[in-house]
């Protein structure tokens, strides 16, 4: 099984002055608790796509089984690249490093699903807030039932073959680029994609108020069924990147 995490973003709304994947939470870079939580459900092969400018100090912080490739314009071509460097596997994941807390067993529920055979699974979760669309002028235009309405994570399962059909469209299309996750890119070419239940501690960290909250969960332990915290790295990790081992 294999994963790719698209983690070559910049990273502006968080504003730390550096690429996002890289800025610690509770003392360890949010990619490498990231690549952490996919391997403790079982992955084996974890290609990490990274800002072409920082491979570098990406490679210095990631133990194996990472791998690093340099990524694209945007997250749609950055997933491209990474693809572009899996082997064989029955299962592709696509996770963003920003998604660091994501417990385990939403990842092996993904895992599960896409290898009962469907081929796009995505986690989700219900929308608790009132949901508007709004005109230009930002004034609400009405309203959107959210009865049906779900909240997209990642982890995202694939099979291969779907997820290298849904890149090769995509790689032609004007609008792909805009994006923001690999279902949507299944789903454009009219292909199923399923949901199993996802998991509050998978938010995406995004803002400054993100990331106090990401501490102050793992400060408080509650991640009881998240990726090992920093101590389960760093015991078996050198520096430069030593095994984790399952
Ligand atoms: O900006 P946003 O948080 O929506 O990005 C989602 C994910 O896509 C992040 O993990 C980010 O690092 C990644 N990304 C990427 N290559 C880009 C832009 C974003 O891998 N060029």
């Amino acid at each position: 099984m294999v994963a790719i995490v698209p983690a070559a973003g910049s990273g502006e709304r968080l504003g730390a002055g550096r690429p996002k994947a890289l800025v610690t939470v509770a003392g360890d870079p949010m990619v490498v608790r990231a690549v952490a939580g996919l391997v403790s459900a079982g992955v084996d092969d974890v290609v990490v796509v990274a800002p072409a400018d920082h491979l570098d100090e990406m490679r210095s912080v990631l133990p194996a089984p990472a791998r690093t490739v340099a990524g694209g314009a945007d997250r749609v071509a950055s997933v491209a690249l990474g693809l572009a460097a899996i082997g064989d596997a029955d299962v592709v994941l696509v996770h963003d490093a920003a998604r660091c807390l994501c417990p385990a067993d939403v990842t092996r529920a993904v895992v599960a699903a896409v290898r009962d055979g469907h081929g796009a699974v995505v986690p989700a979760l219900p929308v608790a807030d009132t949901v508007r669309r709004v005109d230009p002028a930002g004034r609400l235009v009405g309203p959107v039932d959210r009865t049906g309405l779900l909240a997209v994570q990642t982890p995202q399962g694939f099979a291969p073959d779907v997820l290298r059909r849904a890149h090769e469209a995509a790689a032609g299309s004007p609008t792909a680029s805009r994006a923001t996750d690999d279902a949507g890119l299944v789903e454009a070419l009219g292909g199923e994609v399923v949901t199993v239940p996802g998991d509050p501690r998978a938010f995406k960290i995004t803002t400054p108020l993100d990331l106090a909250m990401a501490e102050a969960l793992l400060t408080a332990g509650d991640v009881s069924d998240g990726p090992p915290l920093a101590p389960d790295v760093r015991e078996r990790s050198s520096p430069h990147g030593a095994e984790v081992r399952r």
